[in-house]
C-alpha cells in the first residue's frame, strides 16, 4: 500500500509547481526564506488564478444578470462556468444545488437563517461537535434563541475525535439539524462525515458539514456523504477572499425562503407582494463578488489539473514527515492525536506562550498562526486557552518542516527550557 501511495505521489513534480506557480514563496520575510505554514487561514494563490483575476478587471469587467450588451453577457457567463465547475468538483446533482455567498460563515448563516426559521421550533435540538469553529457555532445559538431550539454537544475524545458512541445518545426523533466539522481547523481532525450523515437520518435529522478545511485537501463528494448542505471558502483552496459556496439538496432549497432581499433574488417586484427567484438565484441578492467567482472557477480548475488525490497523497507525506519531527522535540505537547488528520498540527509548549513562539518563528520567516483559532470551546475541552498551529498545502515540503524544527528548536534556546 505504502509503495502504492508514494509511486502514486511521485508522478506530480510538487517542487516544480512551488516555483512555477507561487512566487510568493520566493519572498523573504524578516530576512529570511519565507516558510508559509498558515494555509488553514488562507491558502496561497497560484499565479494561474491571479492572472485570471488580472485579465477580468483589466479587459472583462462588467455587472452580471443585468446587462443586454456583449461585455455583460460574457462577464455572466465566466461568473457562472464557476457553478458549473464546483458542481463537478463536489458532484453535486445539479448547479441549482450550488449557491454562491460570501465564505463559509455566510454559508453557514444562510441554512440557520433559511432551514432553520422554517423548520426549528420549541425544544427542537440541533446537535453541534465540541470541536465547531465558532462559525458553526454561534449562527446556531441565534436561531435557537429565536426559535426556542436547543443545541447539545457531541464531546470530544481525549485524543481529539468525535464520541461517536456519545453522538448516537445524543441523536432523537427530536433532532432537526446536525452541524459539524468535516476537518477541524483546531485540531486537524479528519471526521467520519458519511457516517455522521447516515446516523442522523435514521432520526429525520438534516446534516449540514463544515468543508472549509477539508475542500483544499481532498477529495469531496457530496452525494456520496449525502448531507442535507454543504458548505466552503474559496481562499483557502488558491482562490480568492469573500467568495463560498453553500451546497444544498434541491428539495431543502426549493422550499426554503430567501434569507437577504434585494436585486437579482426576485421574480417579480411590486408595493403589495413581491414574487421570487427560483434556487439558486433567491439566495443571491445584490451584485455579487463577480471576480472572486470567476476566480474561484480558476482555482478549482488549477487544482483538479493536478488532482485533488495526488494532493492529498502529497501533504499527508509533508504532514507524516512534519509530525514525526515535532514529536521528537522536549517541551511540546502535540494538541489532538486523531485517528485521521489533514493539514493542521497544533501544538503547545509547556513553558512558552504561543503568541511567543509564534513571534520567534515570523523572526525566522516562518508564518503560523497562534491563539484559539475561532475554536474556543475546544481550546477549553483540553484546558488551553492558546496553541501554535502549522498548517500544510500541497506546496509546502520537507524543507519547510524542517524550517519549521529549526525554529521550535530556536524558540526552546531562546527561552532557555529544556
Ligand atoms: N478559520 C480560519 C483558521 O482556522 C481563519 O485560521
Amino acid at each position: 500500500m505504502k509503495e502504492a501511495v508514494q509511486s502514486i505521489a511521485t508522478t506530480v513534480d510538487f517542487n516544480r509547481i512551488r516555483s512555477r506557480d507561487f512566487p510568493i514563496l520566493e519572498r523573504e520575510v524578516n530576512g529570511k526564506p519565507l516558510v508559509y505554514l498558515d494555509n488553514a487561514a488562507s491558502s496561497q494563490m497560484p499565479r494561474q488564478v491571479a492572472d485570471r483575476l488580472d485579465r477580468y478587471h483589466r479587459m472583462e469587467h462588467a455587472n452580471v444578470h443585468r446587462g443586454i450588451h456583449t461585455l455583460s453577457q460574457e462577464a455572466t457567463d465566466a461568473y457562472e462556468a464557476t457553478r458549473e465547475k464546483v458542481k463537478t468538483f463536489i458532484n453535486a446533482g445539479s448547479t441549482d444545488e450550488i449557491i454562491y455567498t460570501t465564505g463559509t460563515t455566510d454559508s453557514i448563516n444562510l441554512v440557520a437563517n433559511s432551514f432553520g426559521r422554517l423548520k426549528f421550533g420549541k425544544d427542537d435540538e440541533i446537535i453541534l461537535s465540541q470541536m465547531e469553529h465558532h462559525a458553526n457555532i454561534v449562527p446556531w445559538q441565534m436561531i435557537a434563541e429565536q426559535t426556542g431550539a436547543v443545541i447539545k454537544v457531541i464531546p470530544v475524545t481525549d485524543r481529539g475525535d468525535i464520541d461517536m458512541q456519545a453522538y448516537k445518545e445524543l441523536l432523537s426523533d427530536k433532532t432537526k439539524l446536525v452541524a459539524v466539522v468535516h476537518v477541524s481547523n483546531a485540531l486537524g481532525t479528519v471526521n467520519p462525515v458519511r457516517e455522521i450523515t447516515e446516523m442522523a437520518r435514521q432520526h429525520g435529522a438534516a446534516v449540514l458539514i463544515d468543508g472549509a478545511q477539508a475542500v483544499p485537501h481532498q477529495t469531496v463528494d457530496v452525494q456520496e456523504i449525502d448531507c442535507d448542505f454543504y458548505a466552503f471558502s474559496a481562499h483557502k483552496m488558491c482562490g480568492p477572499t469573500g467568495f463560498g459556496i453553500l451546497y444544498g439538496k434541491k428539495e431543502h432549497l426549493d422550499a426554503m425562503p430567501p434569507y437577504r432581499g434585494g436585486g437579482d433574488m426576485i421574480d417579480k417586484v411590486t408595493f403589495e407582494k413581491t414574487t421570487y427567484n427560483i434556487a439558486p438565484f433567491k439566495f443571491e441578492a445584490g451584485t455579487p463578488p463577480i471576480a472572486a467567482g470567476i476566480g474561484l472557477g480558476a482555482a478549482i480548475d488549477y487544482l483538479q489539473e493536478i488532482g485533488m488525490d495526488q494532493i492529498a497523497l502529497r501533504e499527508q507525506q509533508v504532514v507524516d514527515y512534519a509530525l514525526s519531527k515535532i514529536r521528537d522535540i522536549n517541551g511540546i505537547r502535540l494538541f489532538g492525536e486523531p485517528e485521521k488528520r489533514a493539514s493542521a498540527i497544533a501544538f503547545v509548549f509547556d513553558q512558552i506562550h504561543a503568541h511567543d513562539v509564534g513571534t520567534i518563528l515570523d523572526k525566522q520567516g516562518v508564518a503560523v498562526r497562534t491563539g484559539h483559532h475561532c475554536a474556543q470551546p475546544i481550546l477549553e475541552r483540553f484546558g488551553e486557552s492558546a496553541t501554535t498551529r502549522a498548517s500544510f498545502s500541497f506546496y509546502n515540503n520537507e524543507e519547510d518542516a524542517d524550517r519549521l524544527v529549526e525554529g521550535l528548536n530556536y524558540v526552546k534556546e531562546f527561552f532557555q527550557t529544556d
